[in-house]
């Protein structure tokens, strides 16, 4: 696939959900209850409370932050941060001694991400436009690496690794939920952009994400694999023509494909 017109598609389907249009089809900005949600996937009641409702759009698939072990005083970057989500959290736990800075590559998640930092006067965060594959950040100057649900969208995953190993101290730490896959997609859904969007079809083999971590010079590299509840019952059936699932065999579900997972590891 091009990586600039995949890019493109990834960063506009992304701006319409910033700013809440919803039914774009990429099945992950329709979810009802995004604090049921959150709890579905990890969030405790506790954890939520610090967390402003407008940066909770529903698209993460896991709960980075609470893996991460934050300290007081630590330097958190979390890659595609969308509306703020899991930095709202990590600023909580990191301090007024300590800072996160989330990146993410689309405009109006920054901007949004930024109104809910003012408006909830969180001053310990930063946001910063940029992408994950050149990542807008110093080497050797962050403490903790966090991302939820972002780095399966990224054409270029080995270099998002590359970059990751840059920007970390030495000793720092990854904490990051993500999606991948147990087995090969069927090509109609590898093929279709709105499961890219939603998550899917950028995804890869578990066994493939260890050793891109591993590639990247990290090491104790661990990749915890999870059941998805990410994904509501319109994935289980064949939604026909155009729309994410058109591909899968009958009877079959994307749980049968796709997991949620957590890799950790240290520079
Ligand atoms: C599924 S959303 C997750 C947002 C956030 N982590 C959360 O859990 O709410 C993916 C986010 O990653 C961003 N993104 C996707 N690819 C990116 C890239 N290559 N560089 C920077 N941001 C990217 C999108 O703009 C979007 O905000």
């Amino acid at each position: 696939m091009n990586r600039d017109k995949t890019i493109k598609i990834v960063r506009d389907a992304y701006g319409k959900i910033a700013k809440g249009q919803k039914g774009c089809g990429c099945g992950t900005c329709c979810i009802p209850d995004a604090k049921e949600y959150a709890k579905s996937i990890g969030y405790s009641e506790e954890e939520l409370k610090v967390i402003p409702d407008d940066a909770n759009l529903a698209l993460s698939c896991g709960n980075p932050t609470a893996l991460a072990r934050l300290k007081k005083g630590e330097t958190v970057l979390d890659l595609g941060a969308g509306a703020g989500f899991d930095c709202f959290l990590a600023a909580s736990k990191v301090g007024s001694k300590g800072k996160v800075i989330g990146v993410d590559m689309t405009p109006e998640m920054i901007e949004k991400a930024r109104e809910n930092a003012k408006r909830n006067v969180v001053k310990n965060v930063e946001f910063r436009l940029g992408e994950i594959e050149n990542l807008p950040a110093a080497d050797n100057s962050v403490d903790v690496v966090i991302s939820n649900c972002v780095i399966n969208l990224s054409a270029d995953k080995k270099r998002v690794f590359q970059e990751i190993y840059r920007v970390l101290k030495p000793g720092g730490r990854i904490s990051i939920s993500d999606i991948a896959l147990l087995k090969k997609l069927p090509k109609k859904i590898r093929e279709n952009m709105l499961a890219y969007v939603g998550c899917i079809s950028g995804a890869i083999l578990v066994d493939e994400y260890k050793k891109i971590v591993e590639a990247s010079g990290l090491k104790n590299v661990k990749i915890a694999v999870k059941g998805l509840s990410l994904y509501t019952d319109s994935y289980t059936e064949d939604p026909g023509e155009g729309k994410i699932l058109g591909g899968l065999k009958k009877g079959e579900s994307i749980q049968d494909y796709v997991v949620s997972v957590c890799a950790e590891g240290n520079k």
